[in-house]
């Protein structure tokens, strides 16, 4: 048996691993290092699977903020190895598309350059460009490396008419307090959608799925804060931070602890009933094991496992 498969079959060894990780993360970005594997989304995709990808993301995000094309000045935030979803928002009709990223997600200059070119050509987009296209040649586009959405929305003073992320909120060391500097940071109008997967990305593959929340808050944080590992902010955070945000909006249900398949984004009770009786049962087999903090929350909260939050400020 190697060492990788001892490791992941014992949570304490696991969580060992993850905190030498973690020290060895906080290392790389104190010398500058911000080279991450996270957000590689395309590296596997051929172009076909990332058009569709991106195509995807987009219409999604059109679809949660119940918008035809964005306008304005719009942030991206972790936007992973590629710029084509702030290209297609920019081909919408946006004047300008900042995408604030803590790390830079390694990727594949070349497969990139391939992808923008398709879409310029598909959408008709060349005007979009510099000249050839390619990551750098895009216009109207500022990739703020290196920036935490922590501090990025706190310091930039910029206004943004839309805020968007997806796989992204479950990373940040600091998300309701980012969350409020967003808030601050929309213009009149604007809005904010977030596509948050709540699930353990995998830490503690082979075990229950939801075996990070049986941590203590303390290892937790150890293990996570500079890795950018999940943060364990759940549904009840989120609702109690749209309900104080002075913001319209609402919280859709996109995933369910223990069951596989996506789920279209819909409050609780209009999700199927069996995948929701499913997921109940996931949280009650671990229920006695849970970590403070989440022993007193209702099973419907802890059997979601990932969600859409969308908050929208008034015109006036
Ligand atoms: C899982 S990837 C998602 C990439 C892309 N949005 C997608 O859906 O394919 C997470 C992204 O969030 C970035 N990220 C993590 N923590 C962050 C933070 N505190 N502030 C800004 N970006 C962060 C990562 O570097 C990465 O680009």
């Amino acid at each position: 048996m190697s060492l990788r498969v001892l490791i992941k079959r014992s949570v304490a060894l696991t969580c060992a691993y993850y905190l030498f990780d973690d020290w060895r993360a906080r290392r790389r970005l104190a010398a500058g290092d911000l080279a991450t594997g996270s957000g590689a989304r395309h590296e596997n995709l051929d172009i076909d699977a990332s058009l569709a990808y991106v195509d995807r993301v987009y219409g999604d995000y059109l679809a949660y903020g119940g918008l035809e094309r964005f306008t304005g000045s719009v942030a991206e935030i972790g936007p992973g190895d590629s710029f084509a979803v702030a290209l297609r928002i920019l081909g919408g009709g946006a004047e300008h598309v900042h995408a604030i990223d803590r790390w830079v997600s390694r990727r594949d200059a070349e497969a990139q350059r391939r992808i923008y070119s398709a879409l310029a050509e598909r959408d008709d987009l060349a005007r979009l460009f510099d000249g050839a296209p390619a990551e750098k040649t895009i216009r109207n586009l500022t990739y703020h490396a290196g920036q935490p959405a922590e501090t990025f929305f706190r310091e930039s003073g910029l206004r943004f008419d839309a805020i968007l992320s997806r796989a992204v909120m479950e990373h940040l060391y600091d998300p309701l307090a980012a969350l409020d500097d967003m808030a601050e940071s929309l213009a009149p109008g604007g809005v904010m959608v977030h596509r948050i997967d709540l699930r353990d990305h995998g830490m503690f593959a082979g075990h229950h799925p939801l075996t990070l929340l049986t941590l203590s808050g303390g290892l937790h944080w150890r293990i996570t804060r500079s890795a950018g590992r999940p943060n364990r902010v759940l549904l009840p955070a989120y609702r109690a931070w749209l309900e104080g945000s002075g913001l319209a909006g609402g919280i859709a249900v996109s995933r369910l602890a223990g069951v596989a398949a996506e789920q279209n984004p819909a409050p609780w009770e209009a999700l199927d009933e069996s995948a929701r009786a499913q997921a109940l049962d996931c949280v009650r087999a671990i229920r006695p094991r849970l970590a403070e903090g989440f022993k007193a929350m209702r099973d419907e909260d802890l059997a979601v496992a990932g969600l859409v939050l969308i908050a929208r400020k008034s015109h006036h």
